[in-house]
């Protein structure tokens, strides 16, 4: 007989599997300042934000409020860590930017830089569409893992330890998006 499915908490957010590291008032705090910075920054010119998903989802709808520019959005899917285990380096862009970059000011939304060969492929390709300018802005920095160690993150919301990390957009095996914090998981083979 098949085995019994695992029971789900009966609520997510209160989900005692998770330890919770920032709060979604430091969340809001942060990206406030991050929107403010970028809105200095970029004074006096049009801003591309390109978002990759699915990741970065909330942090792009909310950074995007905090930023007051004239600004257009596009995104991006890329594979890359493939349900929840290692990344590879190989970048297969499964969804492409609708618009032209050509001449744009970019700042590229990504949820969180681990090794980095995600986004260090990602900008090549992007570099060699003739943006005016190109950032990156990433709601978490995990520095530990990092293979790419040239790779410069203009933005970052948080760094965090050399965990697996969710919530805010961040998955494992595609749960956990919706949390509006971001948490640890306590013991992941129990998810
Ligand atoms: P990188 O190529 O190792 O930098 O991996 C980047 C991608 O891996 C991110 O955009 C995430 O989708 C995923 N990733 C890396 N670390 C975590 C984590 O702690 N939680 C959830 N996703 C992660
Ligand atoms: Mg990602």
């Amino acid at each position: 007989m098949a085995a019994e499915p695992q029971m789900s908490s009966a609520t997510e957010f209160t989900n005692p599997n998770l330890e919770v590291l920032f709060s979604e008032e430091q969340i809001r705090d942060r990206i406030a300042m991050l929107g403010r910075q970028i809105t200095e920054d970029y004074a006096g010119k049009d801003l591309t934000l390109v978002g990759v998903l699915k990741g970065s989802c909330l942090f792009m709808a909310d950074l995007m409020r905090q930023i007051d520019l004239t600004l257009t959005i596009d995104f991006m899917s890329v594979s890359s860590y493939k349900d929840g285990t290692r990344s590879t380096g190989d970048v297969e862009i499964l969804k492409d930017l609708s618009n032209s970059i050509r001449d744009k000011h970019v700042i590229v939304v990504e949820d969180i830089v681990d090794t980095g060969l995600t986004l260090t492929r990602l900008l090549e390709i992007l570099e060699s569409r003739g943006a005016a300018s190109i950032r990156l802005a990433s709601f978490l920095d995990k520095p530990e893992p990092r293979i790419m160690k040239d790779l410069k993150i203009d933005y970052i919301g948080f760094t965090v330890p050399n965990k697996f990390v969710v919530g805010y957009g961040l998955d494992a095996a595609g749960r956990y998006r919706n949390l509006p914090f971001i948490a640890v998981v306590r013991d992941p083979a129990r998810v």
